[in-house]
């Protein structure tokens, strides 16, 4: 088991190239390696998620060098296999979405974690344009007897990028047109880059239709992730004095959940040099500053559902009670991030409750030196880190899982 202590920051300053978006490098990957033609994508995210859809990719016939950051993707058409996703969710419910429609037989498998996720919300709706799907009680590992498919017109009860991609995926070669609505509208990668590479998506408010459709090849460079910024952005608004500058943060506004909520609540926070085009970039830069109590539900959560637990670290810092709530979906992350998140904090003396959807934290208390096992989830290993450099310091148990979404983010971020 990896561990490691985070000791107390006396101040913060720093300028951090942004990490690559862990969603978009996924979809780059397994998109490329299913269209026609070869294609070249930039500044990939070279993380254990990543290189798991990688992994797959190559299983299932594509070519996938990796030249640093760059990948070179020369797509085939996929064989039937066993594939293993490791912890990443992304890649395994896409896969599953689009080896419904394929020929031949597959099996999708994943790590603990995975194998603990719920697959049922993706396996319901597959089966209802024909897939032909066996689950162990709705939980990986699947097996996929490819089958022809039929589009549909699905309602998911679910806010969920996931889903939807998984669908979309399946309705690339189901007979008619595949439509699905969500609840609130969840992170529309799969949308802008499936448009990019000749699929017609039609978006009219929170559906998403697509008909079958040939995937072209096509060059991406990807862009920063905001999920990767939250840490130290969260971490200057933290520590006294702190500013930092995020540079190349994706600023999608599927994605800027965390932006509002910050804005909102007083942060100094800017956007510079903005530029790009269905997948804007910035560099962002913030200051440390007087913030009132964090107010984070309804339609924002599928906007900032994975910077949940670093915003409850903050909401530490920050006199009054922050509340959390609508975010049931937390308990179906790579942990039951309500149970985590709590534990976590709570571990280093935060006064925070859980509650059936969300959190309350009364903060502004001092935190104290404490132990927190990540659990192996990169988000609360990340989290605890933050809450423990801006508060007393903390010992990270399962510290490496980090790497999940942010290789080398205790060197980066933290500067150990
Ligand atoms: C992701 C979507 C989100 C997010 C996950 C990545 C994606 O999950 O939590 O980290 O790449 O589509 P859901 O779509 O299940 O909410």
């Amino acid at each position: 088991m990896s561990e490691r202590t985070v000791k107390k920051l006396d101040g913060y300053d720093r300028v951090i190239n942004c990490m690559p978006d862990k969603s978009m490098s996924v979809r780059a990957v397994l998109f490329n390696a299913y269209a026609v033609g070869k294609s070249t994508v930039n500044n990939l995210l070279l993380s254990d998620d990543v290189l798991s859809a990688v992994d797959c990719a190559r299983r299932l016939g594509a070519k996938a060098e990796l030249d640093g950051n760059t990948a070179h993707i020369t797509g085939a058409p996929f064989i039937g296999c066993d594939l293993y996703c490791g912890n990443s969710g992304t890649t395994a419910r896409l896969l599953i979405g689009l080896l419904s429609g394929l020929n031949g037989i597959f099996t999708v498998d994943g790590d603990e974690s995975l194998r603990s996720r719920p697959m049922r919300r993706v396996i319901e709706p597959l089966r209802k344009m024909g897939a032909e799907i066996t689950d162990n009680d709705g939980k990986l590992p699947v097996r996929i007897v490819g089958a022809g498919l039929k589009g549909i017109d699905y309602e998911s009860p679910v806010a969920s990028a996931q889903v939807k991609s998984a669908i979309m995926l399946a309705g690339l070669n189901a007979r008619g047109l595949t439509r699905v609505t969500e609840p609130v509208r969840s992170r529309n990668h799969s949308e802008n880059m499936l448009r990019e590479m000749g699929v017609a998506v039609e978006v009219v408010g929170n559906s998403v239709a697509v008909a079958p459709s040939i995937v072209r090849a096509t060059d991406f460079t990807v862009a920063g992730d905001i999920s990767s910024a939250a840490y130290p952005i969260c971490l200057a608004l933290a520590v006294r004095g702190g500013n930092c500058t995020v540079r190349n943060v994706g600023i999608n506004e599927t994605r800027t959940g965390i932006i509002d909520v910050l804005r909102a609540s007083g942060a100094d926070l800017q956007y510079r040099n903005e530029r790009g085009g269905a997948e804007p970039i910035a560099d962002i830069t913030v200051k440390q500053s007087e913030l009132k109590p964090l107010e984070i539900g309804g339609d924002l959560i599928p906007r900032l559902v994975d910077e949940i637990p670093v915003l409850c670290a903050l909401a530490c810092f920050i006199d009054g009670v922050s509340v959390i709530r609508g975010a049931r979906e937390l308990r179906v992350k790579e942990t039951d991030r309500i149970a985590t998140t709590t534990a976590a904090l709570t571990a280093l003396g935060a006064d925070i409750t859980p509650t059936d959807d969300g959190m309350i934290i009364r903060g502004g208390k001092p935190l104290r030196f404490g132990t927190v096992d990540s659990m192996l989830d990169h988000r609360i290993a990340m989290t605890a880190a933050v809450a423990g450099a801006a508060g007393s310091g903390v010992h990270i148990l399962n510290a490496d899982c980090a790497s999940v979404s942010y290789p080398n983010f205790y060197g980066e971020v933290i500067g150990d």
